[in-house]
């Protein structure tokens, strides 16, 4: 596996594959590195010939500087998890390649950013779709994989691709998890104990939810009801728990096809996000 580092090494790199006419899948994460990240290279490799990752901490898309700072970094043990994984190539992006001198640019997604995380994380988004538009136009793959555990990253990353005309398939893949159903996370990492045993409720409350809302049931007493489950679990601020439209991101009242319940909730001091896709119990498939 080849590790670039400066920008001048990415043409290197990718010049002989597109020489050969051979397809490329980009894979960007922040490294901390779990097997939901190491399930998105083997799915990359099925979507195109070679697969590279990128390993950047985007200090952009971090609202709270406390939060970047504890942000884990294993760089060393990244690099051999994606050689194992069969990645072909991994960015190791420096700061000064990605945002130069004077850096002043800023990709903004509107609508679709606006609820929710964007509500959350006042820019956190613009953040996201910068540096994405950024490793796209370095990179210009064919394909890019990104997880559904983060639905409204990738809802956003969608619109902004199909925005700037962008000619990359933009792939989501569904959300890998631990054995309790907690979502693989590079923040599980900060919880203690006690928080990691509490951790697996969100996924259990949001699936019972999801079950109540298919069978009918009154979305906003569920919702209710499930923020009161939480709590009840040790969760601290619930920052939302929506039911809403998996494309639009727009809250809904009543069953939809295509609806997910979405969650941010604290746990300590650490903020686990979630969703899940809502089918209906008279749903055939
Ligand atoms: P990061 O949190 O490192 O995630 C990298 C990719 O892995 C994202 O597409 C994310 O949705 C996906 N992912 C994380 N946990 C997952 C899981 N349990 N199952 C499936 N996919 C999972 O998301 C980011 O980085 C950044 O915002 C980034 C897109 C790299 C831009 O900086």
């Amino acid at each position: 596996m080849q590790i670039i580092r400066e920008l001048s090494g990415l043409g290197p790199t990718l010049l002989p594959w597109r020489e050969a006419g051979q397809t490329i899948a980009l894979l960007p994460t922040m490294g901390a590195l779990h097997q939901g990240h190491l399930d998105l290279v083997t799915a990359s490799r099925r979507v195109a010939d070679r697969v590279i990752a990128t390993i950047f901490v985007n200090p952009l898309q971090f609202n709270d500087p406390a939060d970047l700072d504890r942000y884990p970094r294993t760089e060393a043990a990244d690099c051999e998890k994606l050689r194992a994984s069969g990645c072909d190539a991994v960015w190791i992006g420096a700061a000064s390649d990605l945002y130069p001198d004077g850096f002043a640019t800023t990709i903004s997604v509107t609508g679709i950013t606006e609820r929710w995380e964007g509500a959350h994380r006042p820019g956190h988004f613009d953040g996201v779709a910068t540096v994405v538009a950024k490793l796209f136009i370095a990179v210009m793959p064919d394909a890019a994989i990104f997880g559904e555990k983060d639905w409204q990253q990738l809802a956003v990353i969608k619109r902004m691709t199909a925005d700037l005309g962008l000619p990359i398939a933009v792939h989501g893949y569904p959300t890998v998890r631990e054995n309790d159903g907690l979502a693989m996370s590079s923040r599980n990492a900060l919880l203690s104990t006690d928080e990691r045993k509490a951790a697996p409720s969100l996924h259990a409350i949001l699936r019972h939810a999801a079950g109540e809302i298919g069978d009918g049931k009154a979305v906003e007493e569920t919702i209710s009801r499930a923020i009161r489950e939480l709590q009840s679990k040790g969760f601290g601020p619930v920052d939302y728990l929506a039911y809403v439209d998996g494309g639009s991101l727009e809250p809904l009242t009543d069953y939809r096809d295509g609806g997910r319940l979405i969650v941010a909730a604290f746990l300590g001091t650490t903020r686990l996000i979630d969703n899940i896709r809502v089918v209906s119990a008279t749903a055939s498939d």
